[in-house]
């Protein structure tokens, strides 16, 4: 069976066994108490939503799945995805709460205009509109401060009852300030007495994505929102994309050959050079070039020259035996190598979301499962 279903050879390989796996390890580390909110925006940070949410559901081992817009959720539920879904972004024009609802999805309410609209939608429609309020805790972002909250809550308590379901913050230090962290987290706690005390019921209290999570135990309150480790991109967790392509070309050339726009780079040697299908165009950061490599034969091969739209061109001087058709890995293992992502990332003045964000929908997606 070919690896591939179009005729260009560059492909993503998702595999969906260690997507659960890492689901599994993360769920383990919250202990019991703690849902698993898998967070699927932006196509599944590249993954593709649809596979992912899919498998999440079927594992058992998620309890809500969180998307960026109405339109993400939407999409989900049209491929039959059932686990509760949190809109994390703010719903915008206010229309949206209505989709949201016919959709079954919750929304996020970040300002006390929001918080009317939503009742008056619901009102007009006849619809219950379930909700989470969003609160500003030090993003700087989305949200509302304690008391604006607590005023957002008393309103949806009278003329929505029922509709708020929950409220969470999102930490935007958890990786570079505990102290930063912690003033977060203690403003998410005084947003959480002042919500609570206008609710009749209890709450879902939400604060931490996945560095948060397993960095500050006090941080995960009644439900964590994982997306990184359970993509395997945070340390510990098991890589699950894998970005493949074929060499398509070969030549040999002496010392002192330009290669590529610019001619940024010549040949120091005589070199084997191999030209690969994949460039910018598919998400293979042109930031890494002359910097990055990729794997052939199990060999690390650096990129040289820039790499441009739909092509890019890699040393193979030192892999013995290599040709046309071999199987080179951008981003992921061959053999006992690996090129990971965060570390590319990094190679590229780049965070690791943007690696896989950043695939383009030209590089078809390869379900493992
Ligand atoms: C509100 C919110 N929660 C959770 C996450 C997941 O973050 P991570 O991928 O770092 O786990 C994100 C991602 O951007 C987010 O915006």
């Amino acid at each position: 069976m070919r690896a591939h279903p179009g005729l260009r050879p560059t492909w993503a390989e998702v595999d969906l066994r260690a997507l659960r796996r890492n689901l599994r390890a993360f769920r383990a580390r919250m202990g019991a108490g703690v849902k698993t909110l898998f967070v699927v925006k932006a196509d599944a940070y590249g993954h593709g939503a649809a596979a992912c949410a899919g498998a999440a559901q079927a594992s058992g081992l998620c309890d809500w799945l969180g998307v960026s817009s109405v339109d993400e959720g939407a999409a989900l539920r049209e491929k039959g995805v059932r686990l509760p879904i949190l809109v994390l972004g703010s719903l915008y024009p206010f229309e949206s709460f209505a989709v949201a609802a016919r959709y079954g999805m919750t929304a996020t309410v970040a300002s006390l205009s929001a918080a009317r609209s939503l009742a008056k939608v619901a009102r007009r429609r006849g619809r219950r509109i379930s909700c989470h309020l969003k609160i500003e805790t030090g993003m700087g972002r989305i949200g509302m401060r304690p008391p604006a909250a607590a005023q957002a809550a008393e309103h949806l308590e009278r003329a929505c009852p029922g509709a708020l379901g929950g409220l969470y913050t999102h930490l935007s230090c958890s990786e570079e300030s505990p102290s930063y962290t912690r003033r977060q987290l203690a403003e998410f706690s005084r947003a959480v007495s002042a919500v609570s005390a206008r609710a009749c019921r209890p709450l879902l209290r939400h604060a931490a994505a996945s560095s948060a999570a397993l960095r500050y135990p006090e941080s995960r309150w009644d439900m964590a929102r994982p997306g990184l480790a359970v993509y395997g991109l945070y340390p510990g967790f098991e890589p699950v994309l894998t970005l493949k392509t074929r060499v398509v070309f070969m030549k040999t050339v002496p010392k002192g050959t330009a290669v590529g726009y610019g001619a940024s780079y010549r040949t120091k040697r005589r070199s084997r050079l191999a030209t690969l299908p994949v460039g910018y165009a598919d998400g293979f950061l042109r930031a890494l070039s002359n910097k990055g490599g990729v794997l052939v034969r199990g060999r690390h091969c650096p990129v040289v020259g820039k790499i441009s739209m739909d092509m890019a061109t890699v040393d193979v001087t030192r892999v013995l035996g290599a040709r046309v058709g071999d199987e080179a890995v951008l981003f992921g293992r061959q053999g006992a190598q690996e090129i990971s992502i965060p570390s590319a990332a990094a190679l590229a003045g780049a965070i690791a979301y943007e690696i896989p964000c950043g695939l383009t929908a030209r590089v078809p997606r390869i379900y493992l499962s």
